[in-house]
This record gives structure tokens, C-alpha cells and sequence, in this order.
């Protein structure tokens, strides 16, 4: 017999009942989707609206980098997301906002208002001077405007770059400099857990960073803060929504006309500007939207927990539902602000038919017990998800028996900012599931293991997780730098696509996705380079060396801990921990905030200088057992005063 979290958990009863997609469906479709991938996407293609059809489907390669999907195609997103919809849907719900105040009235915009609303954004951007091609970056708290920001630029082939709100002026710098952005959105102020962001003067600071020079500000009055507003480049957003019309045609683009830039760490350097093209990524949006949430033409309302600054956001709040003429839920506050039930109220008071969220914040809502979760009336749900990291079996169980009452779907959907949707996921009434398996690839996707050689593992096995063939969704290059591209995911074995990610395949050829096998952090569901820490850490002026690596954190996943050096004659104490934190939380915000200080007066390293950073990682994880050989270090006695300092933690 087998315990609740070895067990397979069958496709529930209702959900077979009314399913898009049953088990042989599935089956026969992805054995197509590999078999005649041309064919296949040439029937697939029609569930987004083109003004020219396609006739080249997949045309790419990986050695050497080019890729592209329906290339001949024109269409245009936002038309997809809005206008297609008008007929049958005007009246519905297409974007419902619930304010961070519980106690603040909830909007809703119906399709023709976001039409219109849309229009007018449109509008209002040209008249600032944007044109097709530039590249706005829009720096917004969770409110309808992100959305409709983000559809306006789409509308007139303006390529937004949306940058989280709680990422600091001198991230958002780098951000406008990179994508050499002329225009800015963003808010006066926004509101989280009843505090507030200021947002406005963190875009004033950013444009002072910046050696690029911004042109136009257009500020969405939000709280109604007073915020200093520059003259002939500051503009408010209720001003010139006055002055424009509601009709603004949507721009023919091509396929592979640019649809977004969105920043993500790596495992080195600066954050990438991973590129989206408009045809590929709203098929594979639309498409995964549909099968993966099990969306039949209902005009029920999905909820994403995530923020639009993520390309969760991106993909599952904005593009994926309302391409399907879905209503789609956003949520300006955090889970547990007033109270730890909040989003469980929500989910009382809207009625979502799917929600999504992170584990991140189910283990944190876990540890409150069942009780906030049983006082209300969660009977709207037919399908819960998650995504952004690993699900820890005890996690999915609960959030299975108290969220799910045992008898809703899971889906953990596992995928990348550069996937642009769900690669491996559970079709709800297609694959049972087990719990913290992603379970199997969606159409199209070709998954394998690999040894540290590049060779295939076949077989029940563990291993560095690839991609054999491309898919619509995939990000086509990095924005300005396309060897940095080929670099980062297709040098390390030639020919595949490397997640940087590893996975355990198993006898039933399930996936365990086991989480990232490079310096790549992931807190919280966010993801970090370690090398950004470092480099934030090293420009403190105290501070002489310092190494940053991932340690098991109960509730966000990973937790940050560094290793430093400080230079000769400075103590490693408090009040430095505390100014080094302050100058983590100044360069890139307060999501990469360490936890974990370890003054050191010295690194492991290797006599040719290289760090061991195998070593500090095991240290970190209170692994002291199996450090491996640590005779090329210059100087081994390093490791056990590290040793001696972690055990006094
Ligand atoms: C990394 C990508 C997917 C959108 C949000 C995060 C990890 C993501 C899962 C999952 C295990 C997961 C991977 C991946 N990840 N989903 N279901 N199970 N790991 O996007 O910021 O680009 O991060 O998140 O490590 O590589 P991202």
C-alpha cells in the first residue's frame, strides 16, 4: 500500500464528466503534435483570429539560433484579446478587480469597457509619440490599468516592458537603459498589505539613474497622492483620457513582430530582456489556457494570484483568459492582509471557477491552519493550480483536502518566463496526478533528461532537463543580445534547449521537476541570480568579496544566503548585516532581501582563485557530511571555520 503522498490521485468524476480533454484525447493528440507538428499546429492555429492565416507553421533551428513560428502570419493581440469578443461576450465581465482595502468597492470592467478603455490608452499613447516598434516600460501596481496599458501598447505594436512594482529605481534604471525604453506608465502610488508604494517617485529616481532619456511619463492617479510631476514629459492619465477618442484601430503586425520584452535573472550578470513575438506566444497562451484550466466557452472568471509584473501575470491574467473571452480576476493586495483568510474570501465573494497560485503562499498559509480556509464558501472552484517552484507533497495535500475538499483537479504547471506558458502540466480530465509532479509535457513539447556530458539518460532516471524541438511560446531571442541567448540556453548541449532546471523522470513517465541546477535563486517563486546579490553586496564599500548561494527556507522555497568578506579592519557584525541588507533591498528591492549574513574572512577557493561555490552551497544547507573533495582548495582549513560558523548560527 502506498501513502498519501506516493499515491495517484485519479481524475475526479466531474471533472471527466464535463473535460475538453480525456485521457486518449490527450494522448492522440500529443503523439500528433510530435508525429505532424505542421499539421498539427495547422489546425491548432484557428483558435486565435488572424488577418492573414499562416501557411509556414514552425520554421527553426538551434544550431545555429533562429527561431520562428507562423512567420507569414499577421494579427494582432489585443484585437484577440478584445474586439473578437464583442459579439457574444460585450457585457460580460472581462476584467474584475478586487481592491487591496477589502472594504474599497470592487471594479469591473465589462469587454466593451475594456474596448473602450483600451481605445482610449491607445490613443492617448500616440499622442505622447508612441509608435509602433518602441518600447514602453510600464511600472504599475495590480490595477486594471496594467492590464489595459499593457493591451494598448499590443493594439498599436508598442512593445511593453512591464517591470514589478516592488523592484527598486536603480533595477528599474537598468530596465530602461537595456530596452532603451522612451516611455514610462506607471502610478502615483500603489497598495499592498495597507501600506503604501511609492511609485511615481521611484520612476523620478529611476529616470535620474538612467543614462537613457525618457520622453513621456503617463501617471495613472491611483490613491490620489500628490506627486511632483515634471513639465512637458509628466502627463496624467485621467487628463488626456478626456481628450481622446474610444476608437483606435488595432495595427496589423506580423507573427513575429515583438510583442513584449520581460526582464528574468539569470545565472549570470544582469537580468535578460527575454523577447515574445505576438503569434507564437497568444497561440501557445490561448491554447494552454484552455486545455491546462480546461476552459470550455463559459464566460466563468479565472483567478491568478500572481502579479502582472511576472510573466504569470503575463501569460495567465492578461493574454491566456481574456483570448479566450474568460472574466479574469485582479487582485491588488497579498494573502494574508487584513487577515490570513483573504484569499479565500475573495474567493467567497467573487466566485472564480480556477485558481492558481504559488506554493510559496500555500505553505505560508498552511502553517495557519484549516480553519481560515473552512469559514468560507469555496464552492465556485472546479480546478485549483500551481506554479513558479516545486510543490512539496505535504503542501499539495493540503491545499488538495482543504482548498480542493478532495475533490477538485490539481495542476502544477511547470514553465519559464522564456517558455512563455505551461510546457508540463496536467490536463485535468486527461492525467491523474501525483503530488509535486508536473506530470506530463503539453502538445508540441519534447522533454528529456541529460547527463553532465550532454548524453541522453533514458529510462526511469535523474537528470539536467531539455528541450528536443520548439514550440510557438518559446522566447525568440534576448532583447539586443542575441549570443547571450544562444549562450545562456543553447550552448550547453548542442542542438537542445537548456531550462537550467532538473528533473526526475519516472516509471510512469511522469515529470518531478526538482528545481534549478544553476546559480539561479528561486524565493518566494521569484527568481534571482546569485551574481545580482553579489554584485549588490560587493558595492558597499565595507565589503571586500562575497559569494551568494540558495538554502532550504520552510516557506519560500529558497532562502538567499551570502558569504562575506569584509575588507581589512572591519568587523563583521550587526550593524553591517543591517546596512548590507538596506543596500540589497536599494539595487534591486525588497523581494531579494537576504536572509542569511555569514561574515567570513575568507572564501573557499580554488588555487587558480575560483570559488567553490559547491561547497558554500552544502555549508548552507547545514550539509556538512558530504563537501566532496576539498584538497585543490588553496587553503582547506576555510572550510572548517565556515563549518564552525554555520553550526553557530
Ligand atoms: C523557474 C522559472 C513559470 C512561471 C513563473 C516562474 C521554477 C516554475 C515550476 C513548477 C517546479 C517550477 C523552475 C523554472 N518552476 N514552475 N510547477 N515546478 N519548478 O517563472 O521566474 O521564469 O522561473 O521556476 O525552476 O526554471 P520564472
Amino acid at each position: 500500500m502506498s501513502d498519501a503522498t506516493t499515491a495517484t490521485y485519479p481524475v475526479p468524476a466531474h471533472t471527466a464528466a464535463r473535460t475538453i480533454c480525456d485521457t486518449e484525447t490527450y494522448e492522440a493528440m500529443y503523439r500528433r503534435s510530435l508525429e505532424d507538428p505542421d499539421g498539427f499546429w495547422r489546425e491548432q492555429i484557428g483558435i486565435v483570429d488572424w488577418i492573414k492565416t499562416p501557411g509556414v507553421m514552425g520554421n527553426w533551428s538551434y544550431a545555429p539560433v533562429d527561431i520562428k513560428w507562423f512567420e507569414d502570419g499577421v494579427l494582432n493581440a489585443c484585437f484577440n484579446c478584445v474586439d473578437r469578443h464583442l459579439p457574444a461576450r460585450a457585457d460580460q465581465p472581462a476584467i474584475v478587480w478586487e481592491a487591496d482595502d477589502p472594504d474599497a468597492a470592487s471594479i469591473t470592467l465589462t469587454y466593451a469597457e475594456l474596448h473602450a478603455e483600451v481605445c482610449r490608452f491607445a490613443n492617448a499613447l500616440k499622442a505622447m509619440g508612441v509608435a509602433k516598434g518602441d518600447r514602453v516600460t510600464i511600472y504599475l501596481p495590480m490595477i486594471p490599468e496594467a492590464a489595459v496599458a499593457m493591451l494598448a501598447c499590443a493594439r498599436i505594436g508598442a512593445v511593453h516592458s512591464v517591470v514589478f512594482a516592488g523592484f527598486s529605481a536603480e533595477a528599474v534604471a537598468g530596465r530602461i537603459d537595456d530596452a532603451k525604453s522612451d516611455f514610462i506608465i506607471t502610478a502615483d502610488e500603489g497598495r499592498r498589505g495597507g501600506k503604501t508604494i511609492p511609485l511615481k517617485q521611484t520612476i523620478d529616481d529611476a529616470i535620474c539613474h538612467a543614462w537613457h532619456e525618457v520622453k513621456g511619463v503617463l501617471v495613472v492617479r491611483h490613491t490620489g497622492a500628490d506627486v511632483p510631476m515634471t513639465h512637458a514629459r509628466d502627463s496624467w492619465w485621467h487628463d488626456r483620457r478626456e481628450t481622446v477618442s474610444a476608437d483606435c484601430p488595432a495595427e496589423p503586425m506580423n507573427a513575429e513582430d515583438p510583442l513584449f520584452i520581460l526582464y528574468t535573472s539569470g545565472s549570470t550578470g544582469k537580468p535578460k530582456g527575454v523577447l515574445h513575438t505576438t503569434g507564437g506566444y497568444l497561440v501557445w497562451t490561448t491554447l494552454t489556457f484552455k486545455y491546462v484550466f480546461d476552459w470550455r466557452d463559459e464566460g466563468a472568471l479565472h483567478w491568478c494570484t500572481a502579479d502582472v509584473g511576472w510573466v504569470t501575470g503575463h501569460s495567465y491574467i492578461v493574454y491566456g483568459p481574456l483570448s479566450n473571452g474568460a472574466s479574469t480576476l485582479m487582485f491588488e493586495g497579498v494573502p494574508n492582509y487584513p487577515a490570513v483568510d483573504r484569499f479565500w474570501a475573495v474567493i467567497e465573494k467573487h466566485r472564480p471557477a480556477t485558481f492558481y497560485t504559488a506554493p510559496t503562499a500555500l505553505r505560508a498559509l498552511m502553517r495557519e491552519g484549516d480553519a481560515p480556509v473552512l469559514k468560507h464558501d469555496l464552492s465556485s472552484l472546479r480546478l485549483l493550480g500551481t506554479v513558479g517552484e516545486p510543490i512539496n507533497p505535504e503542501a499539495w495535500l493540503w491545499y488538495h483536502r482543504v482548498a480542493g475538499k478532495e475533490r477538485l483537479p490539481i495542476v502544477d504547471t511547470w514553465w519559464q518566463t522564456e517558455t512563455g506558458g505551461i510546457l508540463i502540466s496536467p490536463l485535468p480530465g486527461a492525467i491523474p496526478t501525483k503530488p509535486g509532479s508536473a506530470t506530463k509535457p503539453f502538445f508540441g513539447i519534447e522533454p528529456a533528461l541529460v547527463d553532465a556530458d550532454g548524453k541522453f539518460i533514458e529510462g526511469p532516471a535523474s537528470g539536467n532537463l531539455v528541450l528536443k524541438s520548439s514550440w510557438p511560446g518559446q522566447a525568440r531571442t534576448l532583447y539586443g543580445d542575441h549570443q547571450r541567448f544562444a549562450e545562456t540556453y543553447f550552448s550547453a548541449y548542442k542542438g537542445l534547449y537548456f531550462t537550467g532546471d532538473g528533473s526526475r523522470h519516472d516509471e510512469d513517465g511522469y515529470w518531478w521537476i526538482t528545481g534549478r541546477v544553476d546559480d539561479v535563486l528561486n524565493v518566494s517563486g521569484h527568481r534571482l541570480g546569485t551574481a545580482e546579490v553579489e554584485s549588490a553586496l560587493v558595492g558597499h564599500p565595507k565589503v571586500a568579496e562575497a559569494a551568494v548561494v540558495g538554502y532550504p527556507h520552510d516557506i519560500k522555497g529558497q532562502g538567499i544566503y551570502c558569504y562575506v568578506t569584509p575588507i581589512a579592519g572591519v568587523e563583521g557584525d550587526a550593524a553591517l548585516e543591517a546596512e548590507l541588507k538596506a543596500e540589497v533591498r536599494r539595487e534591486i528591492g525588497p523581494i531579494a532581501t537576504p536572509d542569511q549574513i555569514h561574515f567570513t574572512p575568507a572564501l573557499p577557493k580554488t588555487r587558480s582563485g575560483k570559488i567553490m561555490r559547491r561547497i558554500l552551497r552544502k555549508i548552507a544547507e547545514n550539509d556538512f557530511g558530504s563537501l566532496g573533495d576539498t584538497t585543490t582548495l588553496a587553503d582547506p582549513s576555510v572550510v572548517d571555520s565556515l563549518i564552525a560558523g554555520r553550526k553557530n548560527r
